[in-house]
């Protein structure tokens, strides 16, 4: 796994960039999973700006949102879809139809969850951009989702609707289910780029690093990944890296 360690949230929005666009810049047709949160803020700042300024185009990308709440209206700013359209796809040069989400008005949310997974699957996400909980999530996927699991609904933590409820008025306003790829489709993408922002997410991040690889810590799963990097600001990477800023390695098993 590579692990990027940038100083602060400019730096890692630039290294997280440029990941994206050496991918948007190798394929005809690029297939790119988008993120929702904090972490992921600076970088589509990022790629707007370079979109305006230094010509980057979307114009051939299309785009999966890897979660989405439910029980929210169509038009609540908080609806994933209506914040990647406001923080990075309205902004750019990326046609509205070639943005993919599951519909969670459906009446029949188990079969859209199937068939949202069947075309994430048909796509084959090149590019997945990914961000850690608190808790050791990644996408909605809470701690003991299976490791094989799909596209599925499911009900938020407690810690995950607080972590949240800073987005909305109120606690009570955050929905409790959600629409999540599951781990094993996340899985499938062919690069995965978790991004990870700020104290909170030192424990999970060195879990997810250095822990057992378990379900009990969804972001462990990473490590069975052929192809992951991990960017993260020094708060982050802070139980990972030594006083140098380099990071330490695995504890190796002390030998008889
Ligand atoms: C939400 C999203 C996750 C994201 C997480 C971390 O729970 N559904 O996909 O990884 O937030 O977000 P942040 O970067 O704001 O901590």
């Amino acid at each position: 796994m590579e692990v990027i360690v940038a100083s602060d949230s400019d730096v890692m929005a630039s290294r997280a960039a440029d990941i994206v666009q050496a991918f948007l810049a190798s394929t005809h047709s690029p297939v790119l999973g988008l993120a929702t949160g904090a972490s992921v803020q600076p970088l589509y700042r990022e790629l707007v700006r370079r979109h305006r300024e230094e010509v980057l185009s979307f114009a051939a990308t299309r785009a999966f949102l890897l979660d989405e709440y439910v029980g929210l209206d169509p038009d609540h700013p908080q609806l994933y879809r209506n914040v990647v359209r406001t923080e990075l796809t309205g902004r750019v040069d990326l046609r509205p139809a070639r943005l993919f989400s599951p519909d969670v008005c459906s009446a029949e949310l188990e079969e859209e969850c199937a068939r949202y997974d069947r075309m994430i699957s048909r796509a084959r996400i090149g590019l997945q951009i990914l961000g850690i909980g608190r808790n050791g999530h990644i996408a909605f996927n809470e701690p003991d989702s299976t490791f094989d699991s799909r596209t599925r609904i499911v009900r938020l933590t407690a810690t995950t609707r607080a972590d949240n409820a800073r987005f909305f008025d109120t606690l009570d306003e955050v929905p409790r289910r959600a629409v999540t790829q599951g781990l094993g489709t996340i899985m499938e993408a062919g690069h995965l780029m978790v991004m990870a922002s700020g104290a909170a997410k030192a424990a999970p991040v060195l879990k997810a690093l250095r822990g057992p690889v378990t379900e009990s810590v969804p972001a462990s799963i990473l490590r069975t990944h052929p192809r992951v990097t991990l960017v993260l600001d020094s708060q982050a990477a802070d139980a990972v890296v030594n006083c140098d800023g380099a990071l330490m390695p695995s504890p190796t098993r002390q030998q008889p």
